[in-house]
C-alpha cells in the first residue's frame, strides 16, 4: 500500500514540479516522459506482454525496451504493467489504472538502451555501455503468397512455441505448423491449394464430410468446384443437363426401319450420369472403369461419351438405310467447366461408325449419334479434356473454400 501511496504521490510530484524531477538516484525525468499520461483510464486492447513491474517507473521502463511497445496500462494497484504495441484504441475509465504512451526511448532511464534500435521481435538489454537486442518472439508476417495476413495481424507480438491459426488463406492450407521458432522467425512456409479431395485430410474437420468444394486445378491454373464424397476421395463434377448414353434396345426391320425390340444383345443399355469422375490431375473425365459411382443404367451399362447400335445397314453407305441409332447426350452446362475441343472420337465393337456429333456454340453440350453397320458398335472420345468455362462460374458459395486451422497430427 506505502509504493501505491509512493506512486500517487510521484505521478501527482511530476505534474506539480514538472521536469528535472530526481527519482531512482540520479535520472532526471524530462516533460515528455508524462506528458501523455492518463489517470484512471485504461486501453482495452490485447497486450503485447504482462509484466509484474516494481512501480511505474519499472513499467515505462520495460515499454522502452521493447521496440514494438507504444503505450502501457499500469496498475497502482496490483503493480500489473500490460506493455501494448497500440497507443490509440479505446480507453474505458478503470480506478487505479494509467495509460502511458513512450513516444520515444530518450533519457537516463533506458542506460545503453536509450535511442536502441532494436528488431520489432526483440527487446533492448542494457550490458554496460552497450545494448543487445533480446529475441522475445516473432513479429509480422511470412512474405510469400496467400498467406491468411489477418490472422498474423491478430498479434503485434507471437510467443515461442505459439501456433499461428488460419495461417493460409481460404482454399489453401500451410506446407508445415506455423508455429514462432526459439529464434524469433517463423518457420519456411507454403501456402499450398487444395487440389484434390484427399488433401482434405492434412487439415481438421473437413476430412470425412462430403459435399461440393472448390478445388484448384494445377493443369488450368484456376477453381473448379469439385464434388468430394464423405468416404471415397474420388473426384466427381456434379451435371446440371442431361448427360444419357445409349445402345438402344432394339433392331430395326432392313425394310421399313421400324424398331425390332431385342433387349437381349450383351451391349445393348442405357446410361445417365448425374456426376462425372475427374482425374484431376490431367483434369478429364473418365468415361469407364469406376466412373459409374453417380449414374443410373437399364440393361448393360455405358461408358461416358459412348453410344452405339446393333442395327445391320448398308456397309458401303455411312448414312445407311436405317440411320445411327446410339445416341448421346454430353452436357456440363452449369459446372464452371467444358469439354475442350477438338474431341476424337474412336470406335468400339464390329462395324463401329462415327455419325454426325455437334457442339453447341458455347461449347457446353456435346450431342450426336454413333452406331454400327455390322452386328453391334459405336463410338466414344478418345479422351474428354476440360477447360474452365469462359461464360459461366458457379457461384462462390455454392461450394466450400476449406479454412485450414492447423494441420493434423500426422
Ligand atoms: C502514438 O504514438 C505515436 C508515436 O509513438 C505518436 O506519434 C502518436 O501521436 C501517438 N498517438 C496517440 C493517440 O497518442
Ligand atoms: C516494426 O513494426 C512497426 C509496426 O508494426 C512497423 O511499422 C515497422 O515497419 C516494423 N519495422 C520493421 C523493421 O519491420
Ligand atoms: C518451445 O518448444 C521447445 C521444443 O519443444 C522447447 O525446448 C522450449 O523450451 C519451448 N519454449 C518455450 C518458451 O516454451
Ligand atoms: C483469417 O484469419 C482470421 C483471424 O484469424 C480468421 O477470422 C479468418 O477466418 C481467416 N481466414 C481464413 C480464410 O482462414
Ligand atoms: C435413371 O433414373 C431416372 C430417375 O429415376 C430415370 O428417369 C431414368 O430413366 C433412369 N435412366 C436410366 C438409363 O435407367
Ligand atoms: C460394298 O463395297 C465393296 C467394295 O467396295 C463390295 O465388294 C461389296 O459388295 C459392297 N457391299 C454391298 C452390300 O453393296
Ligand atoms: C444425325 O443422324 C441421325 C440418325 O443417323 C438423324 O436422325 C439426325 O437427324 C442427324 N442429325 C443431323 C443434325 O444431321
Ligand atoms: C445452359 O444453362 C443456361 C441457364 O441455365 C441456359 O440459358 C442455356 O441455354 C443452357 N445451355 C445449354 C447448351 O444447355
Ligand atoms: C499442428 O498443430 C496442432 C495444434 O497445435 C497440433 O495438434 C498438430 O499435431 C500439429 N501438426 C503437425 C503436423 O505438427
Amino acid at each position: 500500500m506505502g509504493s501505491n501511496r509512493e506512486d500517487i504521490f510521484r505521478f501527482m510530484f511530476w505534474i506539480l514540479v514538472g521536469s528535472g524531477v530526481p527519482v531512482e538516484g540520479n535520472m532526471c525525468l524530462k516533460p515528455e516522459f508524462y506528458q501523455n499520461m492518463r489517470i484512471g483510464e485504461k486501453l482495452i486492447v490485447e497486450p503485447m506482454v504482462i509484466y509484474q513491474a516494481r512501480g511505474l517507473l519499472d513499467c515505462y521502463r520495460q515499454c522502452g525496451f521493447y521496440s514494438l511497445c507504444q503505450s502501457f496500462n499500469y496498475n497502482v494497484e496490483t503493480r500489473q504493467c500490460e506493455l501494448l504495441a497500440l497507443n490509440n484504441s479505446i480507453a474505458e475509465p478503470v480506478v487505479n489504472n494509467i495509460i502511458m504512451d513512450v513516444p520515444n526511448r530518450h533519457g537516463q532511464l533506458f542506460g545503453s538502451c536509450e535511442n536502441h534500435v532494436c528488431p520489432n521481435n526483440t527487446a533492448c538489454q542494457v550490458e554496460g555501455s552497450h545494448y543487445s537486442c533480446v529475441v522475445v518472439g516473432c513479429h509480422g508476417n511470412p512474405d510469400i503468397q496467400n498467406v491468411n495476413i489477418t490472422s498474423f495481424e491478430t498479434k503485434s507480438l507471437w510467443f515461442f512455441n505459439e501456433t499461428v491459426l488460419y495461417a493460409c488463406d481460404a482454399g489453401y492450407y500451410p506446407s508445415v505448423n506455423v508455429t514462432c521458432s526459439m529464434a524469433g522467425t517463423w518457420p519456411p512456409l507454403e501456402c499450398l491449394p487444395f487440389n484434390e479431395c484427399e488433401k482434405r485430410r492434412v487439415c481438421g474437420g473437413y476430412a470425412t464430410v462430403g459435399g461440393e468444394y472448390w478445388l484448384f486445378s494445377e493443369t488450368l491454373g484456376g477453381w473448379v468446384k469439385i464434388y468430394c464424397r464423405s468416404v471415397h476421395n474420388r473426384e466427381h463434377v456434379t451435371l446440371h443437363g442431361i448427360n444419357t448414353f445409349t445402345t438402344p434396345t432394339f433392331l430395326k426391320d432392313p425394310i421399313t426401319c421400324d424398331p425390332v425390340v431385342n433387349p437381349n444383345l450383351p451391349r445393348m443399355g442405357y446410361t445417365d450420369f448425374q456426376k462425372a469422375r475427374i482425374l484431376m490431375s490431367q483434369i478429364r473425365i473418365k468415361i469407364d472403369v469406376d466412373a459409374f459411382h453417380y449414374s443410373n443404367s437399364t440393361f448393360k451399362r455405358q461408358n461416358f461419351g459412348s453410344a452405339g447400335d446393333c442395327v445391320d445397314n448398308d456397309v458401303n453407305d455411312t448414312n445407311s438405310d436405317c440411320g445411327l441409332i446410339g445416341r448421346f447426350v454430353i452436357n456440363t452446362n452449369g459446372t464452371g467447366l467444358r469439354i475442350k475441343s477438338p474431341v476424337t472420337w474412336e470406335t468400339w465393337g464390329d462395324g463401329g461408325r462415327v455419325g454426325n456429333i455437334t457442339q453447341s456454340l458455347d461449347g457446353h453440350r456435346i450431342e450426336g449419334y454413333c452406331g454400327s453397320v455390322v452386328g453391334c458398335g459405336g463410338c466414344q472420345p478418345t479422351e474428354l479434356l476440360l477447360e474452365l468455362d469462359p461464360i459461366y462460374t458457379p457461384p462462390f458459395d455454392s461450394a466450400t473454400r476449406i479454412k485450414c486451422k492447423t494441420l493434423n497430427t500426422k
